[in-house]
């Protein structure tokens, strides 16, 4: 993958990488230069089929003219306006056009530019709420162990993975419900596991350990995501939801990775029956080419916060590029193509081809368990005796070498292509992985 720059090699030394072991990175850089369609090209030219969607964002495919087109003519007609107590036309629309597919009574919309943002914004728009209601005292946050909720202070608080925890301070008043992972009972389940709805009984637990009545928020992704694609128990869901409802806790679903078509539907909470009182995206919005967020919330919460006198700022919250023009362009576009080809529809139809061509790599070497749901999935491996990860990563920079980009998280690896991914470059994607996994001690 290391490409001969000639004089024109970059300084890989000033940009500090997220979430990258850059030592290691830098001593061996993996560049990707263009794409298009399903394919990344890569600095030595080397075709790449995206096996990730990016980072879980590029769900209409690489390269879209008609996105480009419309972030150009954006730029040239209102490139930036402010969105405090000013606003533009194209941000109320995009906001009104993603209500029509949003899930019923979710029809309200606060923007953000990451998901991380979206995470913080919903927390404090839960708090907003309850205070409103003269219930200020509820501002206890219930989170889930293997959750991730990006990188605030709020998601790093509710999240729960210990990496991204053990060097910082996390918020006071937040608490976790177990996660759902059971290898022991659901490895190699297809779609949703059978078991395990039980896990959402422990929400009582921390009721009666905190009392219902400091309680603002239960969060949780529908899918988690970067835990390793752990898909819901069938019936977990619905049964959080039946609790939060019983003790008037609002349900929070991050739908950062899971919206915009992932598991077959625009949102997770519509493809799995259960609707949340407020729902964070990102990534898919805007098919990640322009950063943005939004926050989806009930009607009735947001009607809670948005009252009081006429001239008051009811919410004081809310980012620079809160509703940005051009990205709200570059989503309004990508909607467009959603519809047009309709791709949520089409995940649902090629899921159950993914989940054959996934499982059909039970045999393969190290495989303890395979996921999936929508066009997720997941292969987790058995770590190697006291190097847990070195197996994932070997996977990633093999497979990448094969002309495959994964994502290795620990010793899983997660994928989640394109939704315009056909049934060759399926069996492209799964072909490289055995053909890897074949390969690696
Ligand atoms: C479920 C979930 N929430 C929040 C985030 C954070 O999003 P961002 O990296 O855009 O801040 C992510 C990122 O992967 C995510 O998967």
């Amino acid at each position: 993958m290391s490409a001969d720059f000639g004089d024109n090699h970059p300084d890989f030394a000033a940009w500090w990488m997220p979430f990258t072991a850059n030592r290691q990175f830098k001593a061996d850089p993996r560049l990707l230069t263009e794409a298009s369609g399903m394919y990344y090209r890569a600095a030595d030219g080397q075709e790449v089929l995206d096996g990730t969607s990016g980072l879980w964002c590029v769900n209409a495919g690489h390269g879209r003219a008609e996105i480009a087109e419309a972030v150009a003519r954006q730029l040239m007609t209102l490139d930036f306006a402010p969105s405090f107590q000013m606003g533009h036309p194209i941000g109320f629309e995009f906001a009104q056009a993603l209500t029509q597919i949003a899930p019923a009574g979710l029809d309200r919309v606060f923007f953000t530019n990451s998901g991380s943002e979206s995470v913080d914004t919903a927390l404090k728009i839960a708090m907003a709420y309850h205070r409103a209601r003269g219930e200020g005292q509820r501002v206890k946050l219930i989170g889930r162990e293997k959750g991730y909720h990006g990188v605030g202070f709020g998601g790093l608080s509710v999240g729960g993975l210990v990496n991204n925890r053990r060097s910082f301070v996390t918020l006071p008043g937040v608490d976790h419900l177990p996660s759902t992972y059971d290898l022991a009972r659901n490895a190699f389940s297809r779609g949703l596991p059978l078991h395990g709805a039980e896990r959402a009984d422990a929400l009582e637990g921390l009721i009666a350990l905190h009392g219902a009545e400091t309680i603002a928020a239960v969060i949780v992704e529908p899918v988690a995501g970067s835990a390793g694609v752990l898909p819901p128990p069938v019936g977990y869901l619905a049964r959080l939801r039946e609790i939060c409802d019983r003790h008037g806790i609002l349900l929070i679903f991050d739908e950062v990775i899971t919206g915009f078509g992932r598991v077959g539907a625009a949102f997770a909470s519509q493809a799995f029956g259960v609707t949340p009182d407020i729902m964070t995206t990102a990534k898919g919005l805007t098919n990640g080419v322009i950063p943005m967020g939004a926050v989806f919330v009930r009607r009735a919460v947001h009607d809670a916060v948005v009252q009081g006198p006429e001239g008051a700022i009811e919410f004081f919250h809310g980012y620079t590029y809160s509703g940005h023009p051009v990205a709200c362009a570059a989503g309004l576009a990508v909607l467009e193509i959603y519809a047009r080809e309709d791709l949520f529809a089409r995940v649902a139809a090629i899921a159950p081809l993914w989940e054959a061509a996934l499982h059909g790599l039970r045999a393969a070497p190290h495989v303890i368990d395979i996921r999936n749901v929508g066009l997720m999935g997941a292969i987790e491996l058995t770590p190697r005796d006291g190097a847990p990860g070195a197996r994932g990563y070997e996977v990633l920079v093999g497979a990448l070498k094969a002309g495959l980009l994964v994502r290795a998280t620990g010793d899983t690896i997660a994928l989640s292509p394109p939704l315009i991914i056909s049934q060759a470059e399926i069996d492209k994607l799964t072909g490289i992985l055995g053909g890897v996994l074949a390969g690696i001690a």
